[in-house]
């Protein structure tokens, strides 16, 4: 099972040709570091996004779910910390005006890599990565609001409501799915690093003295959960934050760490948020932010947070990149995404043989079938039926059928296997419960 060493490049090109991601505002350009979802990669998102609220939130009874707002009160950022330290040193050309991280390896020698000025650079300045915009009509100072940089903070402001609301008691979590936005000075590679993307965060509350131990437990099922996902685990590590790299609202932290074509990068972190957070919301906004425990009035703290935090665009790198394969398959190349069947856009393509002797009919109904399931099918009667293959077997269909002369005598049909290449006869009657059994 061959990867490229031009992997990325290949990536950008698939996800283009077929329809994954596109560049925002291509028409026009494109814009800095900003993508969009095709057909097939927003159903790839989806499944994504699915398989981790399943896992996080409707499989367990001690997570709640919650969606808050983008925009939300700016006291917020000065209380977590952001306003004040959420910034990157930044350096300018004093000639073309074009700004660079202050580590970046392309100016150490202080030339600009740009314009080519020596000596180009004066002193770094602090460069905060908050998108601000502007609350009501009037563009003032006062009316300053932030596109939230992370989505945690809207579980912290509302952790009393959904403790309240859900009767949960300690420990116990949060979670939610949503947008985020930093003004990257050095974005790239693809959709790794971006302006806008998406985070998949959980906070787990905890009774202090407790922490470490929860820490390990969301370590291991983190790593556990992508694993279930089918990501080679050779190409999975942890890497824990020196005191040097710990932010600072956390007493310990560790990456979970994937081999990318341009190194070990990180795409979920688990951190001891210690009772940073909530303390400083309770200070900030004066309202009490303690836990009662229902079972010892006298008993009353400032829980402690473990959060799990992926970024869902970075998690569908790692999910694309490790199905990226190319095989050579009866003296031709073939390019297959062999993604997990439950991650796959596309379940199931049906195929007639060919376009007569009412094998489309018998296709066309099996197809139908598939849709009134809620299993995403995709008919094709387009080209030889090699071409067909090879066309899902890019977008990471994993099971083909294929209705040729012996269905129309014995009512079976083939289910080729994306993988495997295997082809197996089987009765159309139980088509839809096949293929569902092995979705999962
Ligand atoms: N609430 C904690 C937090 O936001 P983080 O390490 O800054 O921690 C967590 O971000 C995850 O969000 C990262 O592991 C990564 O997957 C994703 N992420 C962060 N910045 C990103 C960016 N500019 N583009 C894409 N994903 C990003």
């Amino acid at each position: 099972m061959a990867q490229p060493t031009d992997l990325m490049d290949k990536l950008v090109s698939l996800s283009k040709r077929r329809g994954f991601i596109f560049q925002s505002s291509e028409i026009y350009g494109g814009t800095g570091s900003v993508w969009d979802y095709g057909p097939l990669g927003v159903e790839l998102k989806r499944n994504l996004r699915d398989a981790w609220w399943r896992a996080m939130v409707h499989q367990r009874d001690d997570i709640e779910g919650l969606d808050a707002a983008i925009l939300m009160h700016p006291r917020v950022w000065e209380a977590s910390g952001h306003v004040a330290g959420f910034t990157d040193p930044l350096v300018e050309c004093r000639n073309c005006h074009r700004r660079f991280r202050a580590d970046n390896p392309d100016i150490a020698g202080g030339q600009c890599p740009v314009c080519g000025t020596k000596d180009a650079f004066g002193e770094p300045r602090m460069f905060n990565l908050m998108f601000k915009t502007f609350m009501g009509p009037v563009e003032e100072d006062a009316a300053v609001v932030y596109m939230r940089p992370e989505t945690a903070q809207g579980i912290y402001v509302n952790f009393q409501n959904v403790l309240t609301s859900s009767r949960q008691r300690i420990p116990f979590g949060i979670a939610q799915v949503g947008k985020a936005f930093r003004n990257e000075i050095t974005p790239g590679n693809f959709i790794f690093r971006t302006r806008e993307f998406e985070q998949m965060e959980m906070q787990f509350f905890v009774e202090p003295g407790t922490d470490d131990e929860w820490l390990e437990y969301w370590k291991a099922a983190r790593m556990d959960w992508h694993l279930s996902l089918g990501l080679r685990a050779e190409k999975l590590r942890f890497h824990e934050h020196t005191p040097d790299e710990l932010a600072h609202y956390a007493k310990r932290a560790f990456d979970i760490q994937y081999e990318f074509p341009f190194g070990w990068q990180e795409f979920e972190g688990i951190h001891n948020r210690t009772d940073f957070d909530l303390s400083r919301h309770q200070a900030y906004s004066g309202k009490r932010l303690e836990y009662v425990d229902p079972t010892d009035t006298n008993k009353r703290y400032i829980p402690y947070i473990i959060e799990t935090s992926a970024g869902l665009d970075r998690t569908l790198l790692v999910v694309m990149a490790d199905a990226y394969r190319e095989e050579e398959v009866e003296g031709e190349t073939r390019v297959v995404l062999a993604l997990h069947p439950k991650l796959a856009p596309i379940k199931v393509a049906v195929f007639p043989l060919i376009k007569k002797e009412g094998m489309p009919e018998v296709a066309s109904r099996i197809h139908d079938a598939f849709k009134a399931a809620g299993i995403n099918s995709f008919y094709d009667d387009s080209g030889s039926i090699g071409r067909r293959y090879r066309r899902q077997d890019e977008a990471g269909t994993p099971f083909g059928i294929t209705v040729d002369g012996q269905t129309l005598e014995d009512g079976t049909v083939t289910v080729r296997d994306r993988d495997t290449l295997r082809q197996e006869r089987v009765p159309t009657e139980g088509i839809v419960a096949y293929i569902r059994d092995r979705l999962q």
